[in-house]
């Protein structure tokens, strides 16, 4: 199959809603990440997505509407969503409600709930209006992929597996949605993303963060978002996390490169903008100011594969505090690292 990739005209999303509307999958932007969407309503094409990602079928998507009205098709809606809904869409917060019948159980892996979201980039609500249809789209990466926040990322994934990548530059946010899990008594954050804890809490009181956010699952422990795997958003490359104080961090981080391409590594680091000169013997990667962590958040995803492009084995990597947009950055962060953490103090020690 031929991969078009098209820059967003009226032409290209009329083609991308003839195609959705005929079962095809279409790759197309989002202020998070690419989507890879197809019908919601279709089972047969709702598998496709699960074919052209490699991803395991007991993981389940994310529907895309345009429309509130749309809701009365896919799922229950309980008075705290409309409340969310009102704060939050359009833009990037994914709501559990309970499913029903009209979306197939392939969408949800047989959940009882569907999740659904009201993406703000306006590529995104302009296909999702041209076919008005729900879009099921998981992150348009192959499993186990970083997500792409750029069509070319997504082309590197999916070339002759789509017929349609539709092009509206670089994703905002960089990270994907949070996911909020509201059908039990305290909600609970599943998967955090650009709308944190903060502004939930300033909406509709406490909110929990899922224990399994800066942890792997332990043995035995049911993943409550079935995303939540040990690894996940791997480079090919082994990363770890180096956490200190700023100076010890940065004494570690020049010894662990040394020791690594002592060995024969082909070793960076990634740090802030602000280290970039004081590492500049490391192959330093900028993930941006240590005081912006939305602007790590947007780079993030982008800095782990040009480490695959670039083919590092060993990668040392700055940490920012897991608060705010800091606490999906190190979400996503320690999955890549599968939380191989080294303390720098403990670096220094033995150099
Ligand atoms: O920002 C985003 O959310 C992007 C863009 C394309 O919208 N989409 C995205 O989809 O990140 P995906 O499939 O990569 O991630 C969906 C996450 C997974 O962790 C999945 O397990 C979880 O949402 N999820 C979906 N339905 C669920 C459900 N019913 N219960 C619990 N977790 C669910
Ligand atoms: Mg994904």
């Amino acid at each position: 199959m031929k991969t078009q990739v098209l820059p967003a005209t009226n032409e290209a999303l009329s083609l991308a809603a003839e195609l959705l509307s005929g079962g095809q999958l279409v790759a197309f932007p989002t202020e998070t990440v690419y989507g890879l969407g197809a019908n919601a309503l279709d089972k047969d094409a709702v598998l496709s997505i699960f074919a052209a990602k490699d991803r395991p079928a007991d993981n389940p998507l994310i529907v895309h509407v345009w429309n509130r009205d749309q809701l009365a098709n896919i799922c229950e809606v309980p008075p705290l969503a409309e409340r969310l809904m009102d704060a939050f869409w359009p833009g990037p917060l994914t709501l559990l409600m309970p499913r029903k019948a009209a979306i197939p159980e392939q969408v949800t892996a047989g959940l009882r709930t569907v999740a659904v979201r009201m993406p703000s980039h306006p590529v995104a609500l302009d296909m999702l209006r041209a076919c008005n249809l729900p879009i099921a789209a998981p992150s348009a990466n192959r499993s186990g992929k970083p997500s792409p926040t750029t069509a070319q990322h997504v082309l590197t994934d999916m070339d002759g597996r789509i017929p349609l990548i539709i092009d509206g530059g670089s994703s905002d946010v960089g990270l994907e949605s949070t996911v909020l899990d509201i059908n039990q008594p305290v909600p609970c954050i599943l998967r955090p993303g650009g709308v944190t804890q903060a502004m939930l809490e300033a909406v509709i009181g406490p909110v929990t963060v899922a224990g399994s956010v800066l942890r792997p699952l332990q043995a035995g422990e049911k993943a409550l978002s079935p995303g939540m795997m040990y690894k996940h958003y791997s480079p090919d490359g082994q990363v770890s996390l180096v956490e200190g104080d700023e100076t010890d961090v940065l004494a570690a981080l020049r010894e662990l490169h040394r020791q690594a391409a002592a060995n024969g590594h082909r070793a960076c680091v990634m740090c802030f903008t602000e280290h970039v000169a004081a590492l500049a013997d490391c192959q330093p990667h900028d993930l941006g100011s240590k005081d912006h962590p939305e602007e790590v958040a947007h780079r993030l995803f982008e800095t782990l594969r040009r480490l695959d492009d670039e083919h590092m084995d060993a990668i040392f990597s700055e940490v920012v505090p897991p608060e705010g947009v800091g606490l999906a950055v190190m979400n996503r962060l320690g999955r890549a690292a599968a939380f191989r953490t080294i303390q720098a103090k403990d670096v220094i020690k033995n150099a």
